[in-house]
């Protein structure tokens, strides 16, 4: 046994005073246990076992279905640590104040003890945590996403190094919700929401706010990027990884199936929404998925978007806040077919067709494992990753940012990803379609001052000997009508041929203000039935709409004061001036 795990757990139940700790192995028989006792207590309902065999459904408190930022503080010993950007809370008042509300939280409950470990087993970039939780629902999703029970406790050992996770759905009221990161301790505290990215504690809470302050003392980055494969019809893969906002499209595009037209080629998926990367002996940049599942958005998903995430959720998954039909299946607007006279919805009442409201909550989700997906990479559970030959960044963008561009080099590339405006979306709590600044797409995730993570990406360029190149996309441009203009899924794979055409110093580009675009006939277009307005549209940059950027963006990096590395700066004139 763990003697500071132990000391750790012991702590913790005599504050929490739960009716029995389990300590979570992570066997088949354990998982089968515990989903028979949430069937029995309605934390989960049954789907239709023949067609959707160990599928679940799970309904949320209405109030909880999304992250909720305004409610996820960073509790740095300083307050600039923290930045501007991040709610701060002293921790000697998160102490008091979440820690009371820790007090007695699990009595009558059942407390579970999640050794997990983050990224594949051997691998020396591999990280373990422990989250302590009273909710069973989070033992089961955390026993998808994550490499969870004995091969966890088997790579910790007696090692007193581990981030602890401290969970509690206590009694999900949002005015006793909290969502406590300790950068110092490397410690988490969560309570009263029991929802993705705020109870599982692995994922963005470890993965991104705490791994982000690792990265950045031990010289390493930890991002909010899918990892993809890209195989050549001649059987060359190269690796990118691209950083989207939450509901941006990481997923579909990890998944990517090309169409028709791209005979021969392939997308391998790695990761889908977080990657640690490192510099390899090579002097390239090296990526790995801590993940082991996908926790995806369901609306929109359907065998034309996204075939590879349908066959991967036809099993072993947990569907929550979906609506359900009358067969038992699960259903969100978007998927195949005609949408049914009725259904239950997510929350639990009865919908017919026609009704104003969604049956789905527009940030529904599968929780399914990585393995079961049909594109998944050969090198998924590669200890050392895959090599990075492009990093993109992307936004939600109905003007302004064009399809696809690629920066002059890597400093440049860096104000590009720091400039990233996105639309909200229905992943976090608030209002939908606010174009918002959410530089690296990290902008809920980053765990300390981001003005100084900026520096840290400016000096991982002067450390990486071989660095990626780096490109921006914008799959949501819209006409006049607010229709898009790109296709997008399956024929985003134009796009990435030509970023690895670039990568391979190929590819035609002409120089724009903001950085490379594709040059006259470089991005393969044809058969897409875009007239060639539209197709100049997706490439036009407009100075007007730019030199408004860069207000924003200066407006943006004013919050940082002195604290803003000067080249992020420098940058900002440099654009300004090339916009004339
Ligand atoms: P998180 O899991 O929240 O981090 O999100 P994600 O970036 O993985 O987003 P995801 O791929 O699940 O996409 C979210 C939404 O964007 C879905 O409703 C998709 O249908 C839509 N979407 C994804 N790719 C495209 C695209 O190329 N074009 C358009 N128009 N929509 C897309
Ligand atoms: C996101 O919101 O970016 C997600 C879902 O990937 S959650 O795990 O809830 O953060
Ligand atoms: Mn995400």
């Amino acid at each position: 046994m763990n003697t500071a795990l132990k000391k750790w757990v012991d702590e913790v139940a005599a504050i929490t005073t739960p009716a029995r700790i389990h300590w979570v192995d992570g066997s088949q028989e354990e998982n089968d246990r515990l989903i028979k006792e949430m069937l029995d207590s309605g934390v989960l309902q049954n789907l239709n076992q023949e067609k959707f065999p160990h599928c679940y459904l799970h309904r949320s408190d209405p109030s909880d279905v999304a992250r909720t930022e305004h409610l996820t503080f960073i509790c740095s010993e300083k307050k600039e640590d923290a930045g501007p950007i991040n709610n701060w809370m002293a921790p000697g008042e998160a102490r008091e104040k979440v820690g009371s509300l820790f007090r007695g939280a699990m009595q009558g409950r059942t407390m579970y003890v999640i050794p997990y470990l983050m990224g594949p087993e051997g691998s020396p970039f591999s990280k373990v945590g422990v989250e302590i939780t009273d909710s069973p629902y989070v033992v089961a999703n955390m026993r998808i996403m994550t490499r969870m029970g004995d091969v966890a406790t088997r790579a910790l050992g007696d090692s007193s190094e581990f981030v602890k996770g401290l969970h509690s759905l206590g009694d999900l009221s949002p005015d006793r919700r909290f969502i406590c990161h300790f950068p110092e301790a490397k410690e988490i505290w969560s309570i009263g929401s029991g929802y993705g990215g705020n109870a599982l504690l692995g994922k963005k809470c470890f993965a991104l706010r705490i791994a982000s302050v690792q990265a950045q003392e031990e010289g390493w980055l930890a991002e909010h990027m899918l990892i993809l494969g890209l195989e050549s019809p001649q059987g060359e893969i190269h690796y990118v990884a691209a950083a989207f906002p939450s509901a941006c499209g990481k997923t579909n595009l990890a998944m990517l199936v090309p169409p028709a037209s791209q005979k021969g080629w392939k997308v391998w998926t790695v990761g889908d929404d977080i990657a640690w990367l490192r510099i390899g002996p090579d002097g390239r940049l090296w990526a790995i998925n801590p993940e082991a599942g996908f926790f995806g958005v369901a609306p929109g998903t359907s065998s034309k978007t996204n075939p590879n995430a349908m066959a991967t959720v036809k099993k072993n998954s947990i569907f929550t806040n979906v609506a359900v039909t009358d067969e038992g299946c699960p259903w969100w607007e978007g998927i195949d077919g005609e949408v049914p006279q009725h259904l239950t919805d997510w929350r639990g009442q009865s919908w017919t067709k026609g009704s104003p409201d969604k049956a789905a909550h527009p940030n529904s989700r599968f929780t399914a494992p990585a393995a079961q997906c049909p594109s998944i990479s050969s090198k998924f559970n590669e200890p050392q990753g895959v090599p990075i030959s492009a990093l993109i960044f992307g936004g939600r963008r109905a003007r302004t940012a064009p399809l696809v561009f690629e920066a002059f080099d890597w400093n440049h590339g860096v104000f590009v990803a720091a400039s990233v405006a996105s639309e909200t979306t229905a992943a976090q709590s608030g209002a939908v379609g606010v174009v918002r600044r959410d530089p690296m797409a990290m902008l809920p995730f980053c765990g300390y001052n981001m003005a100084d993570y900026f520096g840290h990406w400016l000096k991982m360029g002067s450390v990486v000997p071989k660095p990626p190149k780096i490109f921006h996309v914008n799959w949501f441009r819209q006409n006049a009508e607010g229709k898009f203009i790109w296709p997008g899924f399956g024929e985003n794979m134009r796009v990435l041929r030509w970023i690895l055409d670039r990568c391979q110093g190929k590819g035609g580009a002409v120089e724009s203000p903001i950085g490379y675009l594709p040059g006259n006939g470089a991005l393969d277009v044809s058969g897409l039935n875009l007239d060639a307005s539209t197709i100049s549209e997706l490439l036009s940059v407009s100075r007007d709409d730019w030199r408004t950027e860069t207000q924003g963006i200066g407006e943006f990096f004013g919050k940082f004061g002195d604290r803003l590395p000067k080249e992020m700066e420098a940058q900002r004139q440099g654009l300004i001036k090339r916009l004339g």
